[in-house]
């Protein structure tokens, strides 16, 4: 397994994807002080600052069924959350899928992007955006976005964090490989959800709906109990998202 790092880029995802092209990455890190470009989901921008985050992401080159991808970010997003714990002793929790939280604002966003190496090899890589010893935000997400430093009042070491958090996706890799499912990550990850048992709003394209958060399934979906009329009657239906 190696290392690649670099002080400035533009963004790690873009590097890693370049990297994975070529078989023999599996397990690859790149990591980076600085991103210029930083991306996030949904084709937003995610801000960086130099040297004070973690700024980072993960080659895999893994034999799946790439429509079992999408659950690697749940594996991940596991796996920073235990990793941030067990360094920082704050609670942190997971916001599904993927958004690590605390205190209502966001510690850590993590966003996944594949390609198809060749008929049986796919690279998928995993960027990872903790916000460590950051110790302050742009205005605009100044209400939503916090870090490490700030919640703990204490100078995070982000070797071990990266280190920890590395060792806790090892542990949930090898058991999401065995049956490439989320069987054996179901409790813990509810555990860890922030909005387990709370009433969600569900933002479909064209719907919206009120319901009660249940936790993950196995396939990584979120179940939410919810109140519809079918022909006429009141009923108690389970949804997945
Ligand atoms: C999100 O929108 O929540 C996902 C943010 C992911 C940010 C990380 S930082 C390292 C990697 N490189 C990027 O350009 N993005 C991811």
């Amino acid at each position: 397994k190696k290392v690649v790092y670099f002080n400035e880029v533009d963004s790690t995802n873009v590097i890693a994807k370049q990297l994975g092209k070529t078989p023999g990455y599996h397990g690859t890190l790149v990591l980076a002080e600085q991103q210029n470009a930083g991306r996030g989901r949904l084709g937003r921008k995610w801000s960086t600052s130099k040297g004070d985050g973690i700024w980072m992401t993960l080659i895999l080159q893994p034999q799946i069924r790439i429509e079992h991808a999408s659950m690697l970010t749940l594996v991940t997003a596991l796996a920073v959350n235990q990793g941030i714990r067990k360094v920082t002793g704050l609670n942190s929790f997971i916001k599904w899928p993927n958004d690590i939280v605390m205190n209502g604002k966001k510690v850590c966003g993590i966003l996944t992007e594949m390609s198809t190496i060749n008929e049986k090899l796919e690279c998928i890589v995993i960027g990872i955006g903790i916000n460590a010893n950051r110790d302050s935000f742009p205005d605009e997400l100044k209400n939503t976005a916090t870090s490490l430093k700030l919640e703990s009042k204490k100078e995070i070491d982000r070797v071990s964090l990266i280190a920890s958090v590395m060792k806790y996706f090892e542990m949930y890799y090898e058991m999401f490989k065995k049956e490439e499912n989320l069987k054996e990550h179901v409790k813990d990850y509810n555990e860890m959800l922030i909005n387990r048992n709370r009433q969600v709003k569900i933002v479909g394209n064209d719907s919206e709906y009120i319901g009660l958060a249940l936790g993950i399934n196995e396939t990584g979906a979120l179940l939410v109990q919810t109140d519809e009329t079918i022909r006429g009657e009141r009923k108690t239906v389970i949804k997945t998202v």
